[in-house]
């Protein structure tokens, strides 16, 4: 599987770059404009946070295919082996086609459903990334759709992965993951959830005390 942080925090990637196995940075326009750096400055820098391996995707905001297809140019001007992210609207699927003849990767996004999701891999899109919580707050299933659109993509495009988005909830991953998800992409505030839950804080700090207890001193 392929786990990813949704963020564009620099030092937030540097550091946990060095503790959790990243396939790569997923980045949004909200999420981007939430850090007021400038998208030519911390597109670079997140690639330089993550090292040579780590994939990065940045999103178009342009509504017309034509634009979309050279803010995509324009974002891997910035970041040469980046995955651009397209909504998929009518026009997002136009560009994401374009972008395929191009040979530029693609991410479809905002999905709020497994048809739609199945048209962007379709177009060529080679992520699909259905939206969990905002699925869940609006009344719908999001696990239920990262299912269904795990299961049609496995059967009509092979080569489209799908990698789930907008978490709020470690049991949200959790269960995308036991339902077969191949890659997700968590917030900073869940991955930090994962990583440290007070009841391991605690456990250890019972060993250090235990130990100190005993040999009056810490450490091997
Ligand atoms: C990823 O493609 C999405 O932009 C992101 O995960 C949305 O997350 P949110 O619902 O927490 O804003």
């Amino acid at each position: 599987m392929e786990l990813y942080l949704d963020t564009a925090d620099v030092q937030a990637v540097k550091r946990l770059a060095r503790v959790l196995p990243l396939a790569g940075v997923t980045t949004n326009p909200s999420i981007v404009a939430s850090g007021k750096t400038p998208v030519n400055e911390v597109l670079p820098a997140l690639k330089e946070a993550l090292g040579n391996k780590g994939r990065l995707f940045a999103q178009v905001m342009a509504p017309q295919a034509e634009q979309m297809v050279e803010e995509a140019q324009k974002l891997r001007a910035m970041v040469d082996d980046l995955v651009v992210k397209v909504p998929v609207t009518a026009e997002g699927l136009a560009a994401i086609k374009q972008l395929k003849t191009m040979g530029i990767p693609t991410l479809g996004t905002a999905v709020y459903g497994a048809s739609q999701g199945l048209l962007a891999a379709l177009a060529g899109a080679d992520y699909v990334a259905p939206y969990v919580n905002r699925l869940d707050a609006q009344g719908g299933d999001g696990i239920q759709t990262v299912k269904d659109l795990q299961q049609l993509l496995k059967l009509h495009t092979p080569g489209a992965k799908v990698l789930a988005a907008s978490f709020k909830t470690p049991r949200q991953a959790l269960a995308c993951l036991l339902a077969g998800c191949e890659s997700i992409t968590l917030p900073l505030d869940v991955a930090q959830q994962i990583i440290t839950t007070p009841a391991v804080n605690a456990a250890v700090e019972k060993f250090e005390q235990d130990w100190l207890n005993a040999f009056g001193t810490s450490g091997l």
